[in-house]
């Protein structure tokens, strides 16, 4: 038990934080066994560790449906996006045991119920395109066509890709709350931190106790920088320029869905578990090619009235380093025009540092920069 109390903090979704773990059974080896896809994985060690609260287990088809349609769980609680496993054969048991990918055992689900499901439905609702294109809507349509639900106990926690950076809700929660943070502001990312980004978190600090920069570790597509480049750039750059006092980095271990604005609920309500009562939301957040509008993301928090998140969504526009200003800005802030603007797109980036170029130091620190380039020579 921690000594300090976390009660100053925000609720998690629903009221409790679930906790999913417990005792490995005796019978586990003689279980029917399903295989779990690496996003399945990053969901099952989520629900272990109440990141997914109240969920506690993979949704049920009254869950499914209703998070389909209009974003809440059958009981109304707000919930953006289904959380499913899918199987390609019907468990005959009424229970069976989760296994990775090298086929050991880790968790128990007592099958509650096995359902079909409209894959071209589920695309059109929660990726807004039916488009295989969509890195999201490949992965749906490539998954088995029945999902089993029911209630899990993980009984043996995946190792975490980055164990200095690992924090259950739990933890992330005690040191707020050691901190005496009240007010905590909540960062996904999937990218290195540019300055763009550098500047959303500081102006978002300004106004709260605390940071929680959260990069998400789980899977990405392939074109992402991967995770192990970008916690050496979040190390170099949280070293040189975050007040140590006031900034927690840890990973969020979900796998990216590129569900644009649903995604963009979905990230608020889990970091809402992990304590925190604000979450940034800028352009196009958890966005792929051109499916979503820039600010669609922002603009689905309207669809709740703000007590049913309790997380406060802390909205900025598309930010830029501004030569005249001499500083970051938004359109908001700056009234100059975009050729005195310095911008690149994540394709102009990854075009700069594949030629051995480091991309201007308005746009990203050049700490961050030599460790990208230095991740590009060596590939
Ligand atoms: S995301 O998939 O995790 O959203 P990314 O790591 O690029 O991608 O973005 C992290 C957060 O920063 C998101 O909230 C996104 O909207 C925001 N963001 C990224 N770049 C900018 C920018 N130039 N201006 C404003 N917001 C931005």
């Amino acid at each position: 038990m921690s000594a300090v109390t976390t009660d100053q903090l925000i609720k998690p979704h629903g009221g409790e934080l679930v906790d999913r773990t417990g005792e490995r059974p005796d019978d586990v080896e003689s279980l029917e066994t399903v295989t779990l896809s690496p996003r399945e994985l990053a969901d099952l060690d989520m629900l272990a560790s109440g990141a997914l609260s109240p969920l506690t287990g993979f949704m049920s088809s009254a869950d499914y449906e209703r998070v389909v349609d209009d974003m809440r769980l059958a009981s109304g609680l707000p919930w953006a996006l289904p959380v499913c496993l899918a199987v390609a054969n019907d468990p005959s048991g009424d229970r069976i045991a989760l296994a990775d990918e090298s086929g050991r055992p880790l968790a128990v689900l007592e099958v509650e119920e096995i359902y079909s499901y409209d894959k071209e439905r589920e695309a059109e609702r929660c990726f807004r395109t039916t488009d295989d294109a969509h890195p999201g809507v490949a992965r749906l349509y490539g998954q088995p066509d029945r999902y089993v639900a029911g209630a899990v106990t993980v009984f043996e926690r995946q190792e975490p890709s980055f164990p200095e950076l690992h924090k259950d809700p739990r933890d992330t929660r005690t040191v707020f709350a050691e901190r005496g943070w009240k007010r905590v502001v909540g960062f996904q990312t999937r990218n290195p931190i540019h300055r763009a980004h550098e500047y959303l978190t500081k102006c978002a600090l300004e106004t709260v106790d605390g940071l929680l920069i959260h990069p998400l570790v789980g899977e990405t597509k392939s074109d992402d920088v991967p995770a192990t480049t970008r916690v050496k750039a979040y190390d170099v750059l949280i070293n040189g320029y975050y007040p140590q006092d006031r900034v927690v980095v840890s990973a969020f271990p979900a796998a990216m869905r590129y569900a644009g604005p649903r995604e963009a609920i979905w990230h608020a309500i889990c970091r809402k578990n992990y304590g925190c009562s604000h979450f940034i939301v800028g352009r196009d957040h958890a966005g792929v090619g051109d499916y979503y509008g820039t600010y669609d993301a922002q603009l689905i928090f309207d669809e709740f009235e703000p007590h049913e998140l309790d997380i406060e969504p802390m909205f900025f526009e598309h930010s830029f380093w501004c030569k005249v200003c001499g500083q970051m800005a938004t359109p908001k802030t700056c009234p100059h025009s975009g050729d005195d603007h310095v911008f690149l797109s994540g394709t102009k980036v990854r075009e700069l540092l594949s030629q051995g170029e480091l991309p201007p130091a308005e746009f990203s620190r050049p700490e961050v920069a030599e460790v990208l380039i230095e991740a590009y020579r060596s590939n």
